[in-house]
């Protein structure tokens, strides 16, 4: 299946010209946020999409029934997508639940000042590059990501689509003065404490929710439900957008998937480059179960 890869430079950054246009990017960054807007923020395979299903399910009590019939691009659009606009307008919900890629310094600026309530998802970046490299494969609209080796040089170059890892957490992780409602969760909290993680959800939501609603969301947030539900898991994407043929979405949706990919010197030189790009950043990352 040929690629559709078009690249799209927006400031400084490479974007898959196929879903994002000139436009939409344009759109997104002077997006005008309401106050009950809920936006969740990622870098890609962070678990943005697990977050989707989450916000979803917990904005419908646990109740499946929206997530199991409305796709999750739908309900959840990517504001920087070419359709963002004719979705928002087309389903006006109560509340938009909106989800973005942006670096902070492309989206900060639209969002000063609003209450909308952003929810910044993030997971330790050597996943990260496991996931994106295998999801590379599959995204018919992304370069082809040539061997891990060349890959991973170009995660910590920060030159691939969407731009450096390194600067998109540091981003949206230090300008929480700006922000009014930030929440920070990141993949490793959702994999180990899912249930612990949908309360802070629903909690920062103020969406409270009772015990047997929370089980819900918790079971139909499983990598299995997510697996089995083509209105998350990608399969109703047409191949030459996404060839799963190649490989699938839900890949493994494991802690430390790295350690199978990384070799002994990969591994110290991105802990070398990891030292350098995170001087003075607190935050802690769990890398391995
Ligand atoms: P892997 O490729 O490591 O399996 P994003 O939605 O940001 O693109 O992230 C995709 C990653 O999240 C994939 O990681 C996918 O399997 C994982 N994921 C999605 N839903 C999940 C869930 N319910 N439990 C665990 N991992 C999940």
């Amino acid at each position: 299946m040929a690629r559709l890869d078009v690249t799209e430079k927006f400031q400084g950054i490479s974007f898959p010209g196929h879903l994002h246009t000139k436009d939409s990017l344009e759109f997104a960054v002077s997006f005008l946020f309401k106050d009950t807007d809920v936006l969740i923020v990622s870098y890609p395979k962070s678990g943005t999409t697990w977050m989707q299903e989450i916000v979803t399910l917990v904005s419908s009590r646990g109740d499946p029934q929206f997530s199991r019939t409305v796709p999750n691009w739908a309900r959840a659009p990517w504001l920087e997508h070419y359709y963002c606009a004719a979705v928002l307008e087309a389903s006006s919900p109560e509340r938009r639940i909106i989800t973005t890629h942006l670096p902070y310094h492309l989206l900060g600026p639209a969002l000063q000042g609003s209450k909308a309530k952003v929810i910044y998802v993030s997971r330790n970046p050597k996943d990260v590059a496991v996931s994106f490299y295998h999801f590379h494969k599959i995204a018919n609209f992304l370069p082809e990501p040539g061997s891990f080796h060349e890959f991973l040089d170009h995660f910590l170059e920060g030159t691939l689509y969407y731009g450096s890892w390194f600067d998109h957490i540091k981003g949206w992780t230090s300008h929480t003065e700006a922000i009014n409602n930030l929440l920070h969760i990141t993949y490793e909290q959702m994999s180990l404490d899912l249930h612990g993680t949908i309360k802070k959800v629903s909690s920062f939501l103020q969406c409270p929710l009772v015990e047997d609603e929370v089980n819900n969301c918790v079971k139909h947030s499983s990598f299995s439900s997510m697996r089995d539900n083509n209105m998350i898991n990608y399969t109703l994407v047409p191949k030459d957008i996404m060839d799963h043929s190649k490989g699938s979405f839900m890949r493994k949706g494991e802690i430390g998937d790295w350690k199978n990919m990384f070799t002994e010197e990969q591994n110290q030189y991105f802990e070398s480059v990891f030292t350098s790009k995170m001087q003075g950043c607190t935050l802690e990352f769990v890398w391995e179960k």
